[in-house]
């Protein structure tokens, strides 16, 4: 409505008199990712939102995302302010892997080489000899494995055990989840691909096994999008946080979109994935942090200075 769109108004001026950009990623509203690419800002998924962040001029990142966004964003860009609509929005996997515990597990552990999943705290980052995202954790495992190196890998488990399964890796393995993807069910999906046999399947690796196991493509946020676009198929059976609809219909208007089930009981999805602390970005407190300046992110130095290290080497791996 008007009110909407006054409010949008309200926040794009308040971003160009602040020389601040957005970068959101796939999971947040779809009016929040309208209005970063409207506004000159990023659309993403993990990997690209951190470099987005480093190319882009703006003074001022405001990352529609979840906290370990944020933090990536302020390790590689420290000189930058960087904002998010609220510093609450945290992630089960973060939560999950405190650091203190986690800094004893590699102690424990003295001959591996800690790889950790972006979807972590600062903290933990700076005790990671690498920083993977979705994207691009099979490649680096792949390489150290060849390297002959022995893994310690955190939190995800479910991805975690993908990797190992795809790459052989001598991998132990910390024991966390994200909630939203966990609760995709392979029996239920097996009821749903019957009823659209000539669906691809799309799946984020922070599924379940027997999830992961009935997939066409296993990606991250933009490989599922770009196998939208990509795949010759009609229709897509997507098991990942409802969120990425919006950007799959703007690429690929024409194609059936049918959210994998989380339900055990019935062939449909009941209460598609959402997850909640993505949910917690909206306009009214994108705005409220543009003109009041709080929820910024603050990263000690020390910690700042380590954790940068393995995230570089992935953005070098990577490129
Ligand atoms: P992507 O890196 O695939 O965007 O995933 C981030 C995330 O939090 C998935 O739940
Ligand atoms: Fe974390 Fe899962 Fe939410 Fe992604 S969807 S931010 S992994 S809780």
């Amino acid at each position: 409505g008007t009110a909407k769109e006054a409010l949008k108004d309200r926040i794009k001026r308040l971003l160009a008199e602040q020389d601040a950009v957005l970068v959101a990623h796939y999971y947040v509203d779809g009016d929040l990712q309208a209005l970063a690419e409207e506004t000159g800002g990023h659309v993403a998924d993990s990997l690209e939102m951190a470099r987005f962040g480093s190319e882009s001029d703006a003074k001022t990142l405001v990352v529609c995302g979840v906290r370990f966004m944020g933090e990536t964003a302020k390790i590689l860009n420290p000189e930058k302010r960087v904002l998010m609509p609220t510093l609450q929005a945290t992630c089960s996997l973060d939560e999950g892997c405190p650091a203190d515990a986690f800094s004893a597990f590699c102690d424990a552990h003295p001959d591996r080489t800690v790889v950790v999943y972006a979807n972590t705290s600062a903290e933990v980052k700076a005790r990671a000899d690498w920083v993977v995202t979705s994207s691009i954790a099979l490649p680096i495992v792949k390489h150290l494995h060849a390297q002959g190196e022995k893994i310690l890998w955190a939190p995800d488990k479910y991805l975690g055990r993908y990797v190992q399964r795809m790459t052989g890796a001598d991998m132990l393995l910390w024991d966390s989840a994200c909630v939203v993807h966990e609760e995709f069910k392979g029996f239920a999906l097996e009821r749903v691909r019957r009823l659209h046999p000539d669906a691809a399947v799309l799946v984020h690796p922070e599924s379940p096994e027997e999830v992961i196991d009935q997939a066409d493509v296993v990606g991250s946020t933009t490989q599922l999008i770009n196998a939208v676009r990509d795949l010759p198929n009609a229709e897509f059976i997507v098991a990942t946080d409802e969120g990425i609809f919006w950007k799959m219909h703007q690429l690929a208007p024409d194609k059936q979109l049918i959210a994998a089930p989380t339900a055990g009981e019935g062939a449909t999805c009941e209460s598609c994935a959402h997850c909640p602390w993505m949910a917690m970005n909206a306009l009214q407190n994108l705005a409220a942090v543009l003109e009041r300046g709080d929820q910024e992110i603050r990263i000690d130095e020390s910690t700042r200075q380590r954790a940068v290290i393995p995230i570089q080497r992935m953005l070098d791996f990577a490129r």
